[in-house]
This record gives structure tokens, sequence and C-alpha cells, in this order.
């Protein structure tokens, strides 16, 4: 795998943009069985894309969900079960996409950068083994598409584990 990364033009659509991502994906993954690695690697390839304000990962350590390999500012490096945004999709086990982080009650506020929030749950054995976490810094910036693709990372994520 090359160490750059082949961007589409801006005048892509986001679906155009998803697709060749997630051949990237599965592509800077195929060589390498050190989970952490590809994590790192997801997370800065995934943001590359997008350019989103922040996106990590949270694993599940206990009952509560530890931050893993991510890019952007620092973070909050623990949330228990149930709490913010992330605790509630790993409890809920579903996605959560939330609009506007102030409207959402519990919400951890990490940065006052971070307007709208995608959380997926990732899991392992029918249980959440880690969460993808994807802030922005704009109002409602996380549609059906992005759900649907992010929800392709997840799948091949899945297959990592
Ligand atoms: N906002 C999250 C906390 C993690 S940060 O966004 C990186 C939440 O409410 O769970």
């Amino acid at each position: 795998m090359p160490e750059q990364l082949n961007q589409l033009p801006d005048t892509a659509t986001k679906e155009e943009k998803y697709l060749l991502l997630l051949k990237q994906l599965a592509s800077l993954t195929a060589a390498e069985t050190d989970l952490i690695a590809n994590l790192a690697n997801i997370a800065a390839a995934i943001t590359q894309t997008f350019g989103f304000f922040w996106l990590g990962f949270y694993l599940v350590k206990g009952n509560q969900l530890v931050l893993g390999p991510f890019q952007g500012p620092v973070a909050c490096t623990r949330i228990d079960f149930g709490k913010g945004v992330c605790g509630a999709a790993w409890k809920e086990k579903r996605i959560i996409n939330v609009d506007d982080v102030f409207t959402f009650a519990g919400h951890i506020a990490c940065s006052n950068e971070s307007k709208s929030e995608i959380v997926l749950p990732v899991f392992k054995a029918g249980e959440v083994f880690m969460v993808l976490d994807i802030d922005s810094d704009e109002l409602a910036a996380f549609d059906e598409t992005d759900e649907q693709y992010l929800q392709e990372a997840v799948i091949l994520i899945e297959t990592l584990l």
C-alpha cells in the first residue's frame, strides 16, 4: 500500500468518495494484523477523505469506553456505559446520529467546536467491542449516506477483530 492516499477531486460526490475510501480501507488493512495499527490508519484515511473535525475509536474496557486511535484535538479518555453519545450507542447497540449535540441530553463535550456527531457500534461476537465516533464542527453534518457507508466501514473493521 502506498503511503499516499489517492483522493478524488472536490467535485466528486460523497458516495463516490465513500466508494473509493472503502476500497482503500480494505487495501490499507489487508496485510496488517495489528488492530491498533489498522484502526490508526482507518482513522487517518477517513479523516483525510472527509476532513471531519474529530474522528476516533473508543474501545470497551470493563464498564468503560477508553480512547483509542483518533485524528483531531485531544479528547476525553474514558466514557462510562450509557453516558454521552458514545455510551448511549454502546448501551443501545445502535448507530446514534445527532444533528445538534447541544440538544442531546448527557452529551459529553470534549470540545466546544463539536456541533454534530455520529457514533457507530462495532461488534465482536454479538457484543459491542468499540465505537467509531465522528464529530463535525457543522450542525447536521451526517445524513443517511454517511450512515450507510460508515456502516460499511464498520463491517470491514469487524472482519479485523
Ligand atoms: N461527544 C462524545 C464524547 C467523545 S468526543 O466527542 C471525542 C459523547 O458524547 O459521547
